[in-house]
């Protein structure tokens, strides 16, 4: 049993997709957000680059005594999921698109990712696609969604910026004819709404509720689970650029009581 936080991170407010899946199932456990909002978007930067800014984001997880990370990012896992486990200890949780799920679900044999540049071109993917998809016969159409993410930090989640941009990949989506299109980035369930209204007909996956089962897993083997009662549960969640954005996705109302939020500089959270 541990009272410890568990850590996450991402390059900016996608991470609080996976945070809220995180309170559906385990909603007694503490939690320490960081957001590298000023060093996002991670997707269109190099492998080197995305893995020092993560080993700095670990770092500042861990000296704040959390029990576990989840990269709350599928950029962050993809290419640096291994390096972050052979060089900490406690355990880490990544965040995957989810090809599997959606290769098994398919009935018109076509199925869509939107994800990052970085993401759609790392070894994980691609094996991903050979084992899941491309082996057993089916259609892929991998799209990267550069842009939304600038869009969805800089509150354009309703632009027309953001319209345009999905109209487009909603387009080809359809034309693919996918019935199944999954979301390879965490700051993609935010757009989920606009994607049903474009795509009625296609199921839309998202890894949220996956990676929170996974974490209940990992903590009931390492006996780390946290016994106090949900309404106990303290909130802390730091942001290395413009806090305002993470007091907009901060859910309100009595299912999280404590959330505190800072502002940190960058450099604090690499040092
Ligand atoms: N939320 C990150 C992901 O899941 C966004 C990556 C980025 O910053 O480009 O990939």
């Amino acid at each position: 049993m541990s009272s410890a936080a568990i850590g996450l991170f991402d390059s900016g407010i996608g991470g609080s997709s996976i945070w809220q899946a995180l309170q559906t199932e385990l909603p007694q456990e503490n939690t320490c957000y960081l957001a590298d909002n000023a060093n996002a978007p991670y997707g269109d930067k190099s492998p080197s680059e995305i893995l020092a800014l993560c080993e700095a984001d670990c770092a500042f997880l861990i000296e704040r005594g959390c029990k576990l990370i989840i990269i709350a990012c599928n950029t962050a896992t993809a290419l640096a999921a291994a390096a972050l486990r052979s060089r900490y200890r406690l355990p880490i949780i990544g965040v995957e698109p989810a090809v599997k799920p959606a290769a098994l679900a398919t009935h018109s044999g076509s199925i869509g990712v939107l994800a990052t540049k970085a993401t759609l071109a790392s070894e994980k993917f691609l094996a991903g696609v050979e084992n899941h998809v491309k082996s057993k016969g089916i259609k892929l159409l991998a799209r990267s969604g550069s842009g939304l993410v600038e869009l969805i930090e800089n509150n354009q989640l309703h632009s027309k910026e953001m319209a345009a941009l999905l109209d487009v990949h909603c387009s080809a989506f359809a034309a693919a004819g996918i019935d199944q299109l999954v979301l390879g980035c965490t700051h993609y369930p935010y757009l989920r709404a606009q994607l049903a209204a474009r795509l009625p007909q296609v199921n839309i996956i998202d890894s949220g509720a996956a990676v929170a089962r996974h974490t209940r897993r990992i903590l009931t083997a390492a006996q780390l689970l946290n016994p106090q009662p949900p309404h106990q549960a303290q909130h802390e969640w730091f942001s290395t650029g413009d806090s305002r954005i993470l007091a907009q996705f901060a859910p309100s109302g009595d299912s999280v009581k404590q959330i505190r939020l800072s502002q940190i500089s960058a450099g604090e959270a690499e040092k």
